[in-house]
């Protein structure tokens, strides 16, 4: 008896799930393998992933174009809660697994598998994100990991693919891990792995350096309703075609770069590389219109939210009851928040000049220091007098 009958394998055409295929067959009694491709904008060629599952033994090689869904469903409610990973990463990675775990619960149903696998190590965040997403979806699937239990080095696995077949990769495989979707690139290991070192420039592709940028500054306009991004510049624009025209624009005057040690999940601390133009300002131009049309109580309060949200996301926690119950709260507080940011890139910055709302709440007869003032100054008299008056009370107690 193996450890599964019929298995659905998360597949991305590399080498390590590529083994997955022969090993699960070999070592683990697995009968029969589908396998599964998210295309998430990663810019790979599918139709050659396809055939490399069969030929490494799969029964059945999907392929699912789920770019649309990962940007509106995914992607959409996470800028709405403004969601950075410890202040900085906006979850690019991240935001990808609960889907790839969502397709692999959908296919292991449709096609009666009693399993579904993953490539994935022990040491990251994606083997949590992947088995907390499948089991809250499906706690009945088994989950299998043969990554993270075969203890093969990266040149033992390509010697085991061989012996099956499976083409070791052609070119000199780069020394760095890297992760890519539409919504950007995770890059470590390698020569990043010393927090010290500077990042080689050649690890870039979304994101120009700054020697290379325009030396004119360009304006966008990003415009939302009820927190969501529809339009660039005028121009309304389906999920896609947004972030791929704001990832171009963004990236070519130098803006979308992180470097930071971030802390795990396992609690390893890694150093790690991202681009992630368009996110990044979608991000920063929300939380902006955000300031415009929400009065500061909601937003005081949003701002614990948001970090939980991050965390959420991170951790592997996008199925989950707390998740759901903020989508509810944040719901609520994008009802006004519709409007436009403008934002001026320029040589490695994206600054906001610029927001406007039919729902804008900043009142200029309020804010004015001109003629026109609204604003009842003695009010501020009887306020200061009652805000201040338990701190007097007891300094008069405690300090004279
Ligand atoms: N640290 C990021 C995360 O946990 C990215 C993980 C994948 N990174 C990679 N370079 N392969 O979301």
């Amino acid at each position: 008896m193996g450890r599964a009958n019929k298995v659905v394998l998360a597949y991305s055409g590399g080498v390590d799930t590529s083994v997955c295929i022969p090993y699960l067959q070999q070592e683990w009694g697995v009968q029969q393998i589908i396998t599964l491709a998210a295309d998430l904008g990663q810019g790979d060629e599918l139709g050659p992933i396809r055939d490399k599952a069969l030929r490494c033994g799969a029964i059945e090689s999907l392929v699912e174009n789920v770019q649309e869904e990962f940007v509106k469903n995914y992607a959409f409610p996470a800028i709405r809660a403004n969601a950075l990973y410890e202040n900085r990463y906006p979850l690019s990675t991240a935001l990808a697994r609960p889907l790839i775990a969502k397709l692999l619960v959908n296919v292991a149903q449709k096609y009666g598998a009693d399993a579904v696998a993953h490539g994935c190590t022990g040491k990251g965040n994606d083997q949590v994100r992947f088995d907390l997403a499948i089991s809250a979806l499906d706690p009945n699937l088994k989950i299998l990991a043969p990554a993270r239990e075969w203890g093969m080095s990266r040149e033992e696995t390509i010697a085991y693919g061989e012996k099956f077949g499976i083409e070791s990769p052609v070119k000199k495989s780069s020394p760095f891990s890297i992760d890519r979707n539409l919504l950007g690139r995770s890059i470590e290991a390698g020569s990043l792995e010393d927090p010290s070192t500077e990042p080689p420039e050649e690890i870039y592709l979304m994101t120009k350096a700054i020697k290379d940028t325009p030396n004119e500054p360009e304006y966008l306009e990003i415009g939302f309703e009820r927190g969501y991004p529809v339009s660039l510049n005028g121009q309304y624009l389906d999920p896609v075609q947004l972030i791929v025209q704001l990832n171009e624009k963004v990236g070519n005057h130098g803006v979308g770069r992180i470097d930071m040690i971030e802390n795990r999940v396992v609690g390893i601390k890694s150093r790690e590389i991202y681009e992630a133009p368009a996110l990044l300002v979608l991000i920063d131009a929300h939380r902006d219109l955000e300031s415009l049309t929400l009065i500061g109580d909601v937003t005081h309060y949003k701002r614990g939210i948001e970090d939980t949200y991050a965390q959420l996301i991170y951790r592997g926690l996008w199925y989950s009851p707390l998740k759901e119950a903020l989508d509810a709260f944040i719901d609520k507080t994008q009802e006004s928040v519709t409007g436009t940011v403008r934002i001026k890139l320029f040589k490695g910055n994206a600054q906001i000049v610029g927001r406007s709302s039919k729902n804008s709440i900043y009142a200029p007869d309020l804010a004015t220091y001109g003629s026109d003032d609204k604003f009842d100054h003695k009010a501020a008299e009887g306020f200061i007098y009652v805000w201040g008056l338990p701190t007097r009370v007891w300094s008069q107690k405690n300090r004279s």
